[in-house]
């Protein structure tokens, strides 16, 4: 049963209004286990005054809703307190599987490196944050295709050509991997700084690239396979999947169509020897579709990558997850879109850099954290605090490498998109506080308590939960899927994973205040019914942050 969906009902048949605009108003407040319907928007049509409009609106309920034990105003807002028991029946019966399809399709587009180089720190947010939405996306009932949209097409291949023709071979790169890569990459930009002719050989293996010639061909797969090998070993650590890992340059065959619809619809234009839309009734400065050499861009396959995946997957709605520096680049690309005259669900879900507290990560100058490394430092630590802490528990490698994973998951994931991040390993690795290891050892030792019990958790009294601590824990454990809705209106997953905190420490109370062992039996069925609860949720919360809910820690 959804509580506000009821209660918008019955305000419905007294207001005038839309069920659905009622249905938004009210609101869960913070501190408060109530919900709240505040009237200043509706005072005018109903011609009061909003405190007018509340008491009216607690006379003419006062009752007649079975789920609510009062109601109360205060100043413009109705509060309704919910029973305990009704909270309970619905917690304690519901199920959190999967919602079933809801006929929509949603592509998030995400993760997303270039290739040659080291997955590195840089790529976590995106990785994390999209596959986070995936998940939830995919639990309420859409139909969810993650597409890691690889950088692997661009002049830089014609360069990195080159420079492996100069510098190495293929024994030295199947030893040390993309290292090798990154160096000869950095040497030959050194070098072309004083010889120009090698820009120009550079330039000549990227058009013979775009031709599909053999060699060039063969060498830029090479290095996209030994990048995939590093970054599956990435995504299987953090659990990220896709629907499709398809690069860049995976668009190129499907370019000239694009272009050729733009220029029909007298939307593509030449200026200066290159083509482009022009965006000025926008705001925004023009969008580079073809170079004056005839190739292409990042935006020429972004734009041939919508229109196709528009196409195959019949999407609802897109979502492209990566860092503020690129808003105009995709402001310039949905403008385009809206140009053609489509009107699609286009979103950016933009999200802050993330620096060290050295400076901006760069490559050239050492500042850089690789991912592998990151995993490997965060669960030795997790594997020393085992040792230390819990030295008799089985399968510890494992529990580190879930705790470690979590940590660093759960803490990119804890603040808005938007906010740039200082990355500091003692932050990550600081398991005191509103981090992922308490909300996996709050799970923990919810499952110990259910492994110390023998009783059934089934024919449950739910009258018998009447304190405080249970009620602040059912109401929050309902939230459940409220917070999702949050998420998903928003794309920002950081919402469940404060939320998780709050459960956390919900549950926390109510263990330290509601004995559930020693109570007598049938209070005691009831109480263990409710810890059962927390246990799924928390689970399940983490799961779907991709985030691993080890049983013992
Ligand atoms: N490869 C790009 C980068 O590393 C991100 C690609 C994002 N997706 C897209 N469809 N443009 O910045």
């Amino acid at each position: 049963m959804n509580i506000k969906e009821v209660l918008a009902k019955k305000i419905c048949e007294i207001l005038n209004e839309e069920e659905s605009n009622i249905y938004k108003t009210i609101e869960q407040p913070k501190d408060k286990t109530i919900f709240a319907f505040p009237c200043f928007r509706f005072a005018k049509n109903a011609g009061k005054s909003p405190a007018q409009l509340a008491e009216f609106l607690a006379e003419n309920l006062s009752g007649k809703l079975e789920l609510v034990e009062k109601i109360e105003v205060v100043n413009a807002y109705v509060n309704f307190f919910i029973k305990t028991d009704v909270l309970a029946s619905i917690v304690l019966k519901r199920s959190l599987e999967q919602k079933s399809d809801n006929g929509k399709t949603v592509v998030i587009d995400f993760s997303s490196p270039n290739i040659a180089k080291h997955f590195h720190i840089g790529h976590l947010r995106s990785t994390v944050i999209g596959g986070s939405l995936r998940n939830i996306y995919k639990y309420l009932g859409y139909n969810t295709i993650g597409v890691n949209h690889l950088g692997d097409w661009g002049t830089q291949f014609g360069k990195l050509i080159v420079a492996f023709k100069k510098y190495s071979s293929m024994e030295e790169v199947k030893e040390r991997g993309i290292d090798v890569l990154m160096e000869i990459y950095a040497k030959f930009t050194q070098e072309a700084k004083e010889d120009e002719s090698l820009n120009d050989e550079a330039r000549s293996y990227t058009v013979k690239l775009e031709q599909g010639d053999k060699e060039a061909t063969e060498l830029w797969q090479y290095f996209k396979a030994i990048s995939l090998k590093e970054f599956d070993k990435v995504y299987k650590r953090l659990g990220i999947e896709f629907e499709y890992i398809l690069g860049e340059s995976f668009y190129i065959d499907k370019t000239q169509a694009a272009l050729n619809e733009l220029k029909e619809k007298g939307i593509l234009v030449e200026s200066e020897g290159a083509m482009i839309v022009e965006l000025e009734d926008k705001k925004l400065p023009p969008c580079l579709l073809i170079r004056k050499d005839g190739g292409t861009l990042y935006h020429t396959r972004d734009l041939a990558a919508i229109l196709y995946r528009k196409n195959e997957y019949k999407f609802d709605k897109i979502i492209y997850v990566t860092a503020t520096d690129q808003i105009t680049h995709f402001s310039q690309l949905f403008a385009v879109v809206e140009k053609l005259g489509y009107n699609f669900d286009m979103q950016h879900a933009p999200f802050g850099l993330v620096t060290l507290p050295e400076g901006k990560l760069s490559t050239r100058e050492g500042r850089i954290v690789l991912m592998s490394d990151l995993i490997n430092q965060t669960v030795s630590k997790v594997r020393e605090i085992i040792e230390e802490k819990n030295p008799s528990l089985k399968n510890k490698d494992e529990v580190a490498e879930q705790v470690g994973v979590g940590a660093i998951i759960f803490n990119d994931l804890f603040n808005g998109r938007i906010k740039d991040i200082v990355f500091s390993f003692e932050h990550v690795l600081n398991f005191e506080g509103e981090t992922g290891p308490l909300v996996q050892y709050t799970h923990a030792r919810a499952c110990s308590i259910l492994r110390k019990a023998d009783e059934s958790t089934e024919n449950i009294d739910y009258t018998l939960i009447k304190d405080e601590y249970s009620h602040d824990l059912l109401y929050t454990l309902y939230m459940f899927e409220h917070k999702l809705e949050d998420v998903i209106a928003k794309d920002e997953p950081y919402l469940l994973s404060r939320y998780l905190i709050e459960v956390a420490g919900a549950f926390n109370r109510f263990y330290h205040n509601a004995p559930i062992l020693t109570s007598e039996k049938e209070l005691k069925k009831a109480r263990l019914a409710l810890v059962k609860e927390t246990v799924n949720t928390l689970k399940k919360g983490l799961n779907l942050l991709g985030i691993k809910a080890p049983e013992e820690m």
